[in-house]
Order: C-alpha cells, then sequence, then structure tokens
C-alpha cells in the first residue's frame, strides 16, 4: 500500500463495487480498501438490528485498517445504520439513500420506479426522503426480492433473473414511470440488461457518482493538504476483504475496473 491513509468501503458483497468503481475513478492516487460482508449477505431481509451490528463490527475492521473516510456503499446498511456509526466513531461516513430526489425531478411523466431492499424502502431514511422529495410525482416502488443473490452468484443475464427483473419493472412500465431508481448499490450490475429491457426512453438513476463527490469533497476536508501525486499500481493501491469464502470476481468485464487492473482478488477476512 502506499502511505495514504485509505478510503473504506463496505457492502454485503460485491455490489459497493458500484460506488467503488466511481470514487477510484474520480481519485484515481488514493488507496482503498474494501470489504464485502458476504457471510451476510443478503442483507436486505435481515432485522435492522442485526445489519446494525455487521456494520459496526465492519467499521471497525475498517478503522483498523486507518481508513478515511468510510463509505457505506450500501443502502440497506445506510438506512439502518448510518446514525449508530456517527455517533458511535469519530471518523466520517458517508452514506447511501435510493436517488429519489434526482428522479422525480427529471420525471416527464409524473411517475418514477424505485427498486430497492426490504430493509432500505422500510427505512425511516427513504420514507423521509420520499416524503420530501417526490413533489406531486409518483413513486411506484418494487423490493428486488432474490436480485442480489442472482448477482453474486454471476447470473446476470441469467433466464431467471431476467424473469425477475420482468416481474418487478414492468408494473412501474405499465404506470408509466420514465426513471427507475436503483436503490441498492448491487442493481447497476444489472444495468446493461435492465436497459435492454426498458429502452432508451427510460432513465435509469444511480447515485454512484454523486456519492463519489461527495467522498471527494470529505476527503480534501480530512487531508487538504493531499498530494494528488500519480498514482500507484492498482495491486499496491486496492485491497478487498471478504468474510465469505476467498474468490476472484472473474465475471466483471474490465469496464469496472481501473486501467492496469487485470481482476479483483477478495482475501479472506475474520470479522466478529
Ligand atoms: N447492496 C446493498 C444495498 O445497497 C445490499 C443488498 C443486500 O445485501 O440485500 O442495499
Amino acid at each position: 500500500m502506499t502511505d495514504l491513509p485509505p478510503i473504506g468501503f463496505f457492502d454485503s458483497g460485491i455490489g459497493g463495487l458500484s460506488v467503488w468503481r466511481a470514487v477510484a475513478r474520480l481519485l484515481p492516487h488514493i488507496p482503498t480498501v474494501y470489504v464485502a460482508d458476504s457471510a451476510y449477505c443478503p442483507y436486505g431481509d435481515r432485522p435492522p438490528a442485526e445489519v446494525v451490528e455487521r456494520s459496526v463490527a465492519v467499521s471497525r475492521f475498517l478503522l483498523r485498517h486507518h481508513c478515511a473516510p468510510i463509505v457505506v456503499a450500501c443502502n440497506t446498511a445506510s438506512a439502518a445504520a448510518l446514525k449508530t456509526l456517527r455517533q458511535m466513531f469519530d471518523v466520517p461516513f458517508v452514506g447511501m439513500e435510493p436517488a429519489v430526489k434526482p428522479a422525480a425531478q427529471a420525471s416527464k411523466t409524473g411517475h418514477i420506479g424505485v427498486l430497492a431492499t426490504a430493509g432500505t424502502v422500510q427505512g425511516e431514511l427513504f420514507q423521509n426522503t420520499t416524503r420530501r422529495y417526490a413533489n406531486g410525482v409518483q413513486v411506484h416502488v418494487q423490493v428486488g426480492t432474490g436480485l442480489v443473490e442472482q448477482i453474486e452468484a454471476g447470473r446476470l443475464d441469467h433466464p431467471d433473473t431476467l424473469n425477475l427483473l420482468n416481474r418487478y419493472l414492468l408494473p412501474m412500465l405499465t404506470a408509466g414511470a420514465d426513471q427507475i431508481v436503483l436503490g441498492c448499490t448491487h442493481y447497476p450490475l444489472l444495468a446493461p440488461v435492465i436497459r435492454q429491457m426498458v429502452g432508451p426512453q427510460v432513465t435509469l438513476v444511480d447515485p454512484a457518482d454523486a456519492v463519489a463527490r461527495q467522498v471527494q469533497r470529505v476527503r480534501s476536508s480530512l487531508f487538504p493538504q493531499e498530494q494528488t501525486g500519480s498514482p500507484a499500481a492498482p495491486e499496491n493501491r486496492y485491497r478487498f476483504f471478504t468474510t465469505g469464502s476467498n474468490r476472484q470476481i472473474a465475471f466483471l468485464n474490465q469496464e469496472w475496473l481501473p486501467d492496469g487492473m487485470a481482476g479483483i482478488n477478495f482475501l479472506p477476512a475474520v470479522i466478529n
């Protein structure tokens, strides 16, 4: 690793890589440590208290790696745990929430769809954001049961995945939604297949770039003197851990990886 403190990321699995990718593009010189809490994936159907417990344990692990800030690259964990994490630890946390506000502002039909986990849509954060920002736009909410498991297994365009997507997207499309909010960080991995299903007149809204800009702001307020310099080789810059079985992610194609990086190798981590 370089000697700059890394930015920390965690998610229940590989979904948070959609946020990590946006940050790595924006801040290519900064090292990162990413934790996939795969042993507890999916988070979406777990009771919030359990998601809080996991988020605290994983954050402690990232703090032992001197990470600052920590990106909760998971809507479900942000909904359940962000408040607690901010109360418990001094380091800044950057969280996620479904991008209802920009979608509602951009909608021409007055209908938007939100695809997210049960934990996210039942959370207070989502309820408040929707109440505050939907502004007369009708929000069609759908829980994406089963999608995270398909993505973790690399079945991105498997017929079962397409069937689930079809079932979840059809009602919002029939209602006239012209914006679909990807309210779980796993779902951008399905963006190519979703795009094919919904056609060019529907926009997929992924908050990853906005979150990356927020990470950049927080990072430069923490380390105003930080030199950008030239990036170290990716294998020295980026570390990936999983609480599940040690694995390489073979199905993420090159567009997911920074230049010079051939693949992602997750090292096993025991986090209790
Ligand atoms: N990627 C996560 C999210 O953004 C978690 C999905 C899950 O584990 O259910 O909500």
